[in-house]
Formats: C-alpha cells, sequence, structure tokens
C-alpha cells in the first residue's frame, strides 16, 4: 500500500497552442518538505493553480490521499484538504489580523446564521473557540501581538507569514506556498524557514513549496522537482539535484 498523499499522472495543461505544464509526475508522501523549483515561467504556479481547481488539466490527474482531486471546484478541493498561498499577497486588507485567520477557520467552525443574530451560547462557545485557535495559529508565526492590527499595517514580510496561518486555518492535509520567501530580507527568511519546519514537525503537514532561494530551498526541502519549459527536468533528492549539470545549466541559461 503506497503512503503517498499527493500522487499526480501525466498531469498538463495547454493554453492554445502553448503546452505550459506536460508529463507532471509527482509523489509526495506524507510529512514530507517539498521543493518545486525552476525558472521564471517554467508552469510552477500553474502546477498549483491544477491542484486546487483554478485550471483543469487537459491531460492526467491528481489524487490526494488516494481520492481524485483534479475536475473538482477549489472549494471542493479546499474542503478535500489542499491549502495555498499565492505568488502575490491575498489578505482581507481591511480585516484585522485576528479576523483573516478566522477567515480560514470557518471550513471547521460553525454555528447557523440564527445563532449569530441571536447572539446563543453557542455563538459565543464557538467564537470563543476560534478566536483561541486563531491566536495560537498566529502565535506560531509571532504575529499574536498584532492580532488586532490591520492586514494592510503590516509590514510585508508579516504579510506573508499571515497569509500562511490562514492557509493553516483552513486544517489542510497538504499545504501548497508559492514563493513564501519572496520579497523577505535575509532575517525574515530565516525566520520563514524555522516557521516552516515547525509547521511539518509540530502540526504533522505535508509541504510543496515554490521558491527561488535556494539557500531556503537546500535548508528545508528534503527532495525537489526541477521545472523547465513545463516538463520535469530533474527530481529527488536536494542537494544531489542542485548539483545536477543540467540543473545548473537551465539556471545560468535564465
Ligand atoms: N491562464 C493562462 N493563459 C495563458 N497562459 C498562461 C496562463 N497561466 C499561465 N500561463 C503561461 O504558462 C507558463 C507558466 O507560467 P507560470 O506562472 O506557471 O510560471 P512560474 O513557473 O510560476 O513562473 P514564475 O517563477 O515567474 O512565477 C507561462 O508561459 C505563462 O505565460
Ligand atoms: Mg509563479
Amino acid at each position: 500500500m503506497s503512503m503517498a498523499l499527493l500522487e499526480t499522472k501525466n498531469l498538463g495543461i495547454s493554453f492554445g497552442g502553448l503546452k505550459a505544464v506536460s508529463d507532471f509526475n509527482l509523489t509526495i508522501e506524507k510529512g514530507q518538505l517539498y521543493g518545486l523549483i525552476g525558472p521564471n515561467g517554467a508552469g510552477k504556479t500553474t502546477i498549483f493553480n491544477l491542484l486546487t481547481g483554478v485550471y483543469k488539466p487537459t491531460e492526467g490527474m491528481a489524487e490526494l490521499d488516494g481520492e481524485v482531486i483534479t475536475g473538482k471546484s477549489p472549494v471542493e478541493i479546499c474542503k478535500h484538504g489542499v491549502a495555498r498561498t499565492f505568488q502575490n499577497i491575498r489578505l482581507f486588507k481591511d480585516l484585522t489580523v485576528l479576523d483573516n485567520v478566522k477567515v480560514g477557520l470557518h471550513n471547521n467552525y460553525k454555528y447557523s446564521l440564527l445563532d449569530g443574530i441571536f447572539r446563543t451560547p453557542k455563538y459565543f462557545k464557538t467564537e470563543k473557540a476560534m478566536n483561541e485557535k486563531a491566536l495560537e495559529l498566529l502565535k506560531v508565526f509571532d504575529l499574536d501581538n498584532e492580532a488586532q492590527f490591520l492586514a494592510a499595517n503590516l509590514p510585508y514580510g508579516k504579510q506573508r507569514k499571515l497569509e500562511i496561518a490562514r492557509a493553516l486555518a483552513t486544517e489542510p492535509k497538504l499545504l501548497l506556498l508559492d514563493e513564501p520567501a519572496a520579497g523577505m530580507n535575509p532575517n525574515e527568511t530565516q525566520e520563514l524557514m524555522d516557521n516552516i519546519r515547525f509547521i511539518r514537525d509540530e502540526f504533522d503537514m505535508t509541504i510543496l513549496l515554490i521558491e527561488h532561494d535556494m539557500r531556503l530551498v537546500s535548508g528545508i526541502c528534503e527532495e525537489v522537482t526541477v521545472l523547465n519549459f513545463g516538463q520535469v527536468l530533474a527530481q529527488g533528492e536536494t542537494a544531489q539535484v542542485l548539483n545536477d549539470p543540467a540543473v545548473i545549466k537551465a539556471y545560468i541559461g535564465e
């Protein structure tokens, strides 16, 4: 019996004549910290869009925990346990930091509209549990002291972390991070690496991350897949792949 959490088989998509991704095969085991790298335009974000239902594949399929997810809607796939962050931060800028995380919690914490209107005991109990859970997640990223700030007023690096906290609030099986360290200074990147390791270890999370920062990739990813022109160029143990002459050439040729 396979322990794979995510398995894609010949996954691909074409836009008009352009094959953005083709024959993409990837197996990620439960609890793995896995990297997806490659030059600009290689098709990395497109793979996230395929895995989250934003795009429907024109070939192949993906399975999460033994169930086919390709063909399902983004909401269904989220409920199945795939959460993501975006290359360009997408937060509710006019909501507080705390409320941004609580939005993610609505997958698992529920009260009815009437409970809300009449402020029933169930409403207060659920709200209290949500506040506690949200604060616990914010604490992971050292954001608990900024819980009442507007998201828009957080510095950029902290907004990136808040987005990860919100994705975690949906209690995913698989967390997809699209360039989480983009725009961060070396200090913030180091903290982020510690955060990502902590999430994997403490929450038993499986993480697939896209990243251009090779120090981060080699620091935390056990295995990587290199994408080039929509196709897998190399796949395997991180240090070995990063030393592959074909991989080095693809990056230098950028
Ligand atoms: N909706 C779309 N319509 C047409 N072409 C698209 C669409 N989405 C992606 N592409 C094309 O697919 C290719 C891969 O894009 P993608 O955004 O996945 O690259 P990437 O590896 O994430 O690059 P980067 O490192 O710059 O973020 C590009 O040529 C892009 O223009
Ligand atoms: Mg991208």
